[in-house]
């Protein structure tokens, strides 16, 4: 479980967000698009699921993309090749259901960015027209442009600010888009504002969307009970039943109260431990 390589991908506005590749064959033999792993940073740390974005059998390696946000991802992002993470468990949650659709629109907002990346790979090598759809804040934000522009028919960059693509929100490229075409399937992975957005312009649409949840998980495997979300008035747990939903079912507001649940002990843990470190 040592890293073996990191890379900086974004660093501004105080964001960082940062990939790395993880020594971890039994995983990497088997992961999926669209499926997560479970790591400790520590013995005494939470767990945190990240995606797996790429994943080399040969080499035994997965490679994740975190943006650093809570304690364990700054702790995460302060780690380096030949450092050792406690635990990671995987592949997790249900891979992406991969069929010829045939013409599709991948969302990814921010760090979700990083998840659409492997669908993409997997929608296309089953031979999908696939379109994807990627936003930042600012130009410095955006990740995985060059990738995603090799792998799909089309990418459309848009940042907050205008600073590069166009400026304005997914949401109004996606408009744009079903306003002039006939589509089959939107697949958003992004912030719950931004997948909820999505959601609703789909929608409006008449089109099919699907979204990758990120609800907070303690063990991942269906025990806690922390990661439920209710999809279609059904209680489900984002890691056995999902970690994808239909978007049209998922009750948003009920999923962004609970991801805010630990928002204010989490800034006061990081500000002691940045206290700390300051000493
Ligand atoms: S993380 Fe515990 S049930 Fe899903």
């Amino acid at each position: 479980m040592k890293i073996i390589t990191k890379e900086i991908l974004a660093d501004c506005q105080g964001t960082r967000v940062v990939k790395l590749t993880v020594y971890a064959p039994d995983i990497a033999a088997k992961a999926r698009a669209g499926q997560f792993a479970m790591l400790m940073v520590k013995e005494e740390g939470e767990r945190v699921p990240l995606t797996i974005v790429e994943a080399d059998p040969k080499k035994g390696a997965i490679t994740l993309i975190l943006q650093e946000i809570g304690l364990t991802t700054k702790l995460l992002g302060q780690m380096g090749p030949q450092d050792s993470l406690y635990s990671i468990v995987g592949p997790l949650g249900h891979p992406t259901h991969i069929e010829k659709y045939g013409q599709l629109i991948l969302v990814g907002g921010g760090v979700g960015i990083a998840e659409i990346y492997p669908v993409a790979m997997a929608l296309k090598i089953a031979g999908n027209q696939v379109t994807a759809i990627i936003g930042a804040r600012t130009k410095q934000l955006l990740i995985l442009e060059q990738q995603l522009k090799e792998t799909c028919d089309e990418c459309i960059v848009m940042t907050d600010d205008g600073s590069y693509g166009r400026k304005g929100f997914v949401t109004e490229a996606l408009k744009a888009l079903l306003d002039t075409a006939r589509y089959d399937l939107v697949y958003a992975v992004g912030p719950v504002p931004m997948m909820r957005a999505v959601s609703g312009v789909a929608k409006t649409a008449g089109v099919r969307a699907l979204v990758s949840l990120n609800a907070i998980m303690v063990d991942g495997t269906g025990m806690c009970g922390c990661c439920r979300v209710t999809v279609g008035k059904e209680t489900k747990f984002s890691c056995v039943d999902g970690p994808e939903f239909d978007a049209a079912l998922v009750d948003w507001q009920e999923l962004s109260n609970r991801n805010s649940i630990y928002t204010t002990h989490e800034k006061h843990i990081c500000r002691l431990k940045e206290q700390g470190a300051g000493q």
